[in-house]
């Protein structure tokens, strides 16, 4: 026989006014109920609505924690109602008080408007879409390895109990915070290996690292993190995603020129894979052949100026082979790849005839200074 214990449930209640239209001043009822060792707070809700007050309001599904329905507050605490037994709970006084979720417009009784939450983690964009790639590339099996999906379990465990939100004094204090739950499937969905080169990956970085409501208003207080059922961690998941949206923030600029400039599709250069690299070749061309420029600039310096070098450097006659052959090499490569890149890419759709003579006269100087110094290089300078 399970040992059965007489407690007091101490349930705050809001009630509707006649015309159903607002809330009447919030108070306490209190029920007696004699309940086991197994009985859950939902339970016993279930028991006090069927013998004692019918009216008695409250939200509930699955009854096995992984629905996220059943959120309130049990002696002050976030919980799900279905997933902590009564005699666990218990005060000394034999009473267990019961309040709605904190942050969000109560609807009745123990039932909170969960809209706003639901609204901000939509606004993440909790999904990905091979169709929004910027190449447009036909929808191909993305295969995860387990490292990549490990990185991901946790923050995919959000049943979206908003408990969180509950917890969370900042959300409390302004609601235009984004939030921990939503934070957390922005993470989610930011750090999935799958689908880095979508839009959405950079629209939802744009999104939460955004000024208004973004994720800075976190202040790493920890009560997210501290009350989640599913141990999802949104504390973490909201640092982690202010490295990502730093990095974002910092490289956004330069992406920016590259794409207004250079290229018609946009960069994702803020989590390029080697694979991506290898995929999208006239990009990597285009790097390649700016990165060549590298060595023409210090042919330029070194050879055509004639500077004299630091006397750091002894073995003089070796460093200058090396940036001879390194620089003849880069210009060569840089010259020959403007008929494949470098016209491609910077090339807009109708060109007009002064942006033909610059790309026309570029292309001859540089094949003019090339001979120049590879001619004089072979037979001293004129
Ligand atoms: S992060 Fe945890 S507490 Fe927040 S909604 Fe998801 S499961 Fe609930
Ligand atoms: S009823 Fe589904 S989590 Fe409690």
């Amino acid at each position: 026989m399970a040992t059965t214990l007489k407690i007091t449930f101490k349930i705050k209640r809001y009630k509707k006014t006649a015309d159903e239209k607002f809330l009447k001043a919030p108070y306490f009822e209190n029920f007696k109920l004699e309940v086991d060792k197994n009985t859950t707070v939902l339970e016993a809700l279930k028991k006090l609505k069927a013998l004692e007050d019918g009216s008695l309001t409250f939200r509930s599904a699955c009854e096995m924690g992984m629905c996220g329905s059943c959120g309130m507050i049990v002696n002050g605490k976030p919980v799900l109602a279905c997933s902590i037994y009564c005699h666990d709970v218990i005060k000394k006084d034999k009473t267990i008080t019961i309040e709605p979720l904190q942050n969000m417009p109560i609807i009745k009784d123990l039932v909170t408007d969960i809209d706003d939450p639901l609204n901000k983690m939509r606004s993440v964009m909790p999904y990905w879409d091979q169709k929004s790639k910027t190449n447009n590339e036909p929808k191909k099996a993305c295969p995860q390895t387990p490292k990549e999906k490990a990185r991901i379990d946790e923050a995919t465990g959000c049943i979206k109990c908003m408990l969180c939100y509950s917890a969370c004094p900042v959300y409390g204090q302004d609601k235009n915070f984004i939030g921990p739950g939503a934070g957390t499937l922005a993470y989610r969905y930011e750090a999935d290996s799958r689908g880095i080169n979508s839009t959405e990956k950079q629209q939802r970085l744009d999104k939460i690292t955004s000024e208004e409501n973004g994720i800075w208003g976190c202040s790493f207080v920890g009560d997210c993190s501290s009350v989640c059922p599913k141990q999802v961690d949104p504390a973490k998941a909201l640092q982690l995603l202010k490295i990502k949206g730093s990095i974002h923030a910092a490289i956004k600029p330069l992406k920016k020129i590259f794409t207004c400039t250079s290229l018609n599709s946009s960069l994702p250069i803020n989590n390029p894979t080697a694979s991506w690299w290898l995929q999208n070749k006239t990009t990597l061309g285009y790097f390649l052949r700016e990165l060549s420029a590298i060595g023409i600039t210090l042919w330029a310096i070194f050879y055509v100026l004639n500077l004299s070098f630091p006397p750091l450097f002894t073995n003089l006659q070796s460093l200058t082979n090396f940036i001879f052959w390194f620089g003849f090499i880069s210009a060569l490569g840089h010259s020959i790849s403007w008929f494949w890149v470098g016209l491609k890419i910077t090339t807009p759709p109708s060109p007009s005839k002064s942006f033909l003579f610059l790309k026309f006269t570029g292309l001859i100087s540089g094949w003019i200074l090339i001979s120049y110094l590879l001619i004089s290089n072979l037979y001293g300078k004129f």
